[in-house]
């Protein structure tokens, strides 16, 4: 990817919207010349007269598209969603860190989701998926505030079929819903791990990455630095530069998103926005 990448937005236009769920859409991209991202990596995706937010890559790197999974949310997001197929769209990037992938081949892989924070999560199921043997177990375990508020809905199943164990959970379940109510981390006490040989990636809500990466590393014994999050800040360059997004001594955006549980602890500050 050419340097200006980082700093100027290329133009491209959509080549598919698909609604998720209500109030969160998929919007299918094609890759500029060269681009090439790693899980845990995000693009800021612009709207000239509305802004600049940074958004996740949810596609694998294997995947001949680029997929953002926007949430409307506020002033730049709801505009992304007024957008129709073939509208444009800037995208820089992309930037940030990644998920480690190479050093946990052989290993045992559990990924802990809440709500929007399964899209970049996401990104790295599905490559582990492309390359399926190169690891142990893939067990996802993913948690929403209402069965309808559970994202990518029609993918389950096909995880499933993939081998990945899937086990769900809501904060509120309806008349139709059979499976488990509680937070993500009741799911904890329902799989059996060998924590030794597992690595943890976790994304959601601030409040739920803090108690899940205390619980994995606490409760259920997984070594604290194969317990790894990615972490959401207000970001406006991402590229080092603005001081936005800054907790302590880290840019959440060049020295994050992805950080390891002992070097979240260690983050000066970390506590405040929870
Ligand atoms: C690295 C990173 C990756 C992200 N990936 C995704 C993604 O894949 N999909 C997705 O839908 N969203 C993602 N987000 C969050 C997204 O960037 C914000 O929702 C967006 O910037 C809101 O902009 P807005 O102008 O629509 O909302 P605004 O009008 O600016 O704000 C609406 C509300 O959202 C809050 N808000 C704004 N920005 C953030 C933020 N960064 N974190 C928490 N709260 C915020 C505001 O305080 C306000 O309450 C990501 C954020 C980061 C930092
Ligand atoms: S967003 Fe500007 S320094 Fe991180």
């Amino acid at each position: 990817m050419k340097q200006e990448a980082l700093f100027l937005p290329t133009i491209v236009p959509i080549k598919e919207i698909r609604q998720e769920i209500p109030l969160v859409a998929t919007f299918r991209l094609p890759k500029p010349e060269g681009f090439t991202h790693k899980p845990g990596q995000f693009l800021e995706v612009s709207l000239f007269g509305k802004g600049e937010v940074p958004i996740s890559i949810s596609s694998p790197p294997s995947y001949e598209d680029i997929l953002l999974t926007i949430r409307n949310t506020g002033y730049v997001t709801s505009a992304i969603h007024t957008l129709k197929k073939e509208d444009k769209i800037g995208i820089r990037g992309p930037l940030g860190n990644s998920f480690p992938y190479e050093e946990y081949k052989g290993y045992d892989i559990l990924f802990v989701g809440g709500g929007i924070g399964l899209a970049p999560l996401r990104s790295l199921l599905w490559e582990m998926l492309y390359h399926r043997g190169d690891f142990g177990r893939i067990i996802l375990l993913y948690g929403a505030r209402t069965p309808s508020d559970l994202l990518y809905p029609w993918q389950y199943e096909e995880f499933e079929r993939k081998g990945v164990e899937v086990l769900l959970t809501v904060d509120r379940g309806d008349e139709k819903w059979t499976g488990n109510v509680g937070v993500v981390t009741t799911l904890f006490d329902k799989i059996k791990i060998e924590p030794e040989r597992t690595v943890a990636y976790v994304c959601g809500p601030g409040i739920m990455i803090k108690f899940a990466l205390r619980d994995l590393a606490e409760k259920v014994g997984i070594p604290a630095n194969n317990c790894i999050a990615t972490l959401e800040r207000h970001m406006k360059c991402g590229v080092g530069k603005c001081g936005h997004c800054v907790i302590g001594e880290k840019y959440v955006c060049i020295d994050g998103p992805v950080f390891r549980y002992p070097e979240i602890r260690m983050l000066e500050g970390y506590d405040d926005p929870w």
